[in-house]
């Protein structure tokens, strides 16, 4: 039985290619930029613990039920749960969260293709600056020899200043994304993931023995590992239920849309299993591969999201080898983006060619332009309109600029909302033989899984949302 998806006819080549696929979608910028950065800000261990722990209790049972509902659907995300809707004899209304997720795919993508052309930036610079390293003789000194801590901030806000550089690097990395896109599922997405992984994690795990050999990895131990509880407030585990989702890319319909091109077999609960673990080992890693640097050259974890432009920078450059390893973290943190980014264009673009009929270069290039044209305005949002607050009237955004917002919007309220819909639809609505065929769950492992989506899932996002969009409740 070779079941692909019907509309597009596309598929898979292997299990393994689409773990491996699926693996660069969860991750990406979530687990090296935003994870480190969550988790040097809310004080480390406790954090990290219950960060875990919200993976596997909240974020694998919905990284099984996505994979199931395309496994079924064989279709883009909003008509995959019509058909599972039909065959569970539920209302074909629940495929509208199938069209949330595709927008705040839509939307994720044009911020996250910004963020991704910063990080263009600085692996060009970084790479400029190697190269010079080579050409002085001294090809392992420290990255930016003879700038001071502020000439190398200074960089990133000159960076900020300049519209056209930032458009420029937001137009590089969205063509590339928009190019793998097009190519379709096997010669495009399942190609850069076969070639685009296994460089991942060589990377990886160099900068993570670079940090070991040369920084403090014990001092990264303790602080990552380490709890105090006293630092787990309600701001902070709603901080980790959220980043437990985004880092899944859950709530999206993104493991729906490529749990649809899976062609045959069961075992799904051992393959979602694999891509949380391998997620969640990731955004360890990338833990394990900044702290140690950063606190070999004493500076602060809790720096935020300038951590990974500004601190880490200005470490490198004490560093030996500094300048190498420099620009080699930042075309990591550019490669885990790039499978990222391409699974946010295919959540959308799978619409257009199931519900709509497009062709896939068509669909590709409406949803790639699209978010490019949003990212503009976020990107404008750095300077020309730093002042504008797309959504000042709302005193949740009152504050936020113009990729805050789109960042928060979809991250405290529509990943939620699909996620809740999500967990309901499997845990409520869906046949529960279709569903524990199609798993291949033991019973054991079944029941669990049940009552995992139908309660613990809903009740835990229920409190992301509303506590996401009541802060004060909270008392933050
Ligand atoms: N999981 C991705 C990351 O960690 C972000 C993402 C979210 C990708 C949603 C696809 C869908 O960077």
């Amino acid at each position: 039985m070779v079941a692909t998806a019907k509309n597009t006819g596309e598929g898979w080549s292997s299990r393994s290619a689409f773990i491996l696929a699926a693996v660069g979608a969860a991750v990406g910028l979530g687990n090296i930029w935003r994870f480190p950065t969550l988790a040097g800000e809310s004080g480390g261990g406790a954090f990290v613990i219950f960060y875990i722990a919200c993976v596997f209790l909240l974020g694998l049972p919905l990284v099984l039920s996505e994979i199931f509902i395309g496994r079924v659907g064989q279709t883009d995300a909003v008509g995959s749960i019509r058909r599972v809707a039909g065959q569970s004899n539920a209302s074909p209304a629940w495929s509208i969260f199938g069209g949330i997720g595709a927008i705040a795919a839509f939307l994720i993508l044009s911020f996250y293709s910004v963020v991704a052309g910063w990080v263009l930036y600085y692996a060009g610079t970084m790479g400029a600056d190697f190269i010079q390293a080579i050409l002085s003789g001294d090809p392992l000194r420290g990255a930016l020899a003879g700038e001071s801590r502020d000439q190398i901030q200074q960089r990133l806000s000159d960076m900020f200043a300049s519209p056209m550089l930032l458009l420029v690097m937001h137009l590089g990395f969205m063509g590339l994304t928009l190019f793998i896109v097009a190519r379709g599922v096997s010669s495009g997405i399942e190609k850069a993931a076969t070639y685009l992984m296994p460089i991942f994690f060589v990377l990886l795990l160099g900068l993570v023995i670079y940090g070991a050999v040369e920084g403090e990895m014990g001092e990264a131990l303790t602080f990552l590992f380490t709890p105090d509880w006293s630092k787990l407030t309600p701001p902070v585990m709603n901080s980790a239920l959220g980043q437990a989702l985004f880092s899944l890319s859950l709530g999206v319909a993104g493991l729906i849309t490529y749990g649809s091109y899976i062609k045959e077999g069961s075992g799904l609960g051992s393959t979602s299993a694999m891509i949380a673990i391998a997620d969640t080992c990731v955004a360890l890693l990338a833990g394990l591969m900044i702290f140690p640097i950063v606190f070999a050259v004493g500076l602060d974890p809790a720096a935020g999201p300038t951590l990974v432009f500004q601190t880490l920078p200005f470490a490198f450059q004490t560093m030996p080898g500094g300048a190498l390893f420099g620009f080699l973290f930042f075309v990591l943190i550019l490669v885990a983006a790039v499978t990222s980014s391409i699974s946010l264009l295919e959540v959308p673009t799978a619409w257009g060619i199931g519900e709509r009929g497009w062709r896939r270069p068509k669909s590709a290039l409406i949803f790639g332009i699209g978010a490019f044209v949003i990212g503009i305005f976020c990107l404008l949002g750095y300077n020309v309109w730093s002042d504008v607050r797309p959504l000042g009237f709302w005193s949740l955004f009152a504050e936020t600029d113009i990729l805050d917002t789109v960042d928060g919007f979809t991250g405290k309220i529509m990943l939620p909302l699909g996620a809740l819909l999500t967990s309901l639809f499997i845990g409520w609505k869906a046949d529960k033989r279709l569903l524990q065929t199609t798993t291949g769950l033991s019973p054991l492992s079944f029941g669990l899984f049940r009552f995992l989506i139908a309660w613990l899932c809903p009740l835990a996002v229920i409190i992301i949302l509303v506590t996401g969009l009541f802060p004060s409740i909270l008392g933050a």
